[in-house]
C-alpha cells in the first residue's frame, strides 16, 4: 500500500484537525501515519521513506511556522533519497496571500521531495485560535482527491 505521512504543527488545534480530517480520507486508499512535529522524530518519518509527504502549517507573520522549517529541514538530512511527492496545507486568520506558500519551494529548494502538488488548501480562521469558517469539509474532501489523483499520476 502506497504510504503517506502527514506532519503539521498546531497552537489551537486547527492545522491538527484539518490534517486529521485529511487523514480520515486519504486512509481509505493509502497507509497513512500522521503526526504533530512537537511530538515526532523526522528519522522515524525518514525511515518510513513515504511516497508523499503532507505538510501542514500554520501562518505566523507571514510566513510557515519556524518549528515545521526546521522539522522538514532535519529529515531532509536523514532521508536518503529525496520523497518523490508533497502537498501542503496552511491555516491563517488574515486575508490569504499567496507570499504565505513558501513551504513547497523549502521542501523543493531543500531537495526534501522531487516535486509538490501545486494546489494549496489554505483554511481560513475567523479568528486568530479558530474556530475554521464554516463549510471547510467541501475544501478538505477536493483537496483529499486531489492529492490522491496526484498519487498515482
Ligand atoms: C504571532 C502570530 C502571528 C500570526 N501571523 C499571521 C499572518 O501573518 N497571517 C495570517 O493569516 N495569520 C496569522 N496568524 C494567525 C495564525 O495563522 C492562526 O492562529 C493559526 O492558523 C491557527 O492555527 P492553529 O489552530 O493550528 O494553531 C498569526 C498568529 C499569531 C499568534
Amino acid at each position: 500500500m502506497i504510504k503517506i505521512w502527514i506532519i503539521y504543527h498546531t497552537k489551537h488545534g486547527n492545522c491538527k484537525s484539518a490534517c486529521e480530517n485529511l487523514k480520515r480520507i486519504l486512509c481509505e486508499k493509502f497507509d497513512v501515519s500522521i503526526g504533530d512535529v512537537a511530538n515526532i522524530k523526522p528519522e522515524v518519518v525518514a525511515k518510513d521513506s513515504p511516497h508523499l509527504l503532507i505538510v501542514g502549517s500554520r501562518i505566523i507573520i507571514g510566513s510557515p511556522d519556524k518549528k515545521v522549517k526546521k522539522f522538514v529541514n532535519k529529515l531532509g538530512s536523514n532521508l536518503k533519497n529525496p520523497i518523490s511527492k508533497a502537498a501542503t496545507l496552511y491555516t491563517h486568520s488574515l486575508e490569504w496571500d499567496s507570499e504565505y506558500a513558501k513551504m513547497a519551494r523549502i521542501l523543493e529548494d531543500n531537495k526534501i521531495v522531487k516535486e509538490v502538488l501545486p494546489e494549496i488548501l489554505n483554511i481560513k480562521m475567523v479568528k486568530t485560535k479558530g474556530p475554521a469558517e464554516p463549510n471547510q469539509d467541501k475544501n478538505i474532501n477536493a483537496f483529499a482527491e486531489k492529492v490522491a489523483e496526484y498519487i498515482i499520476k
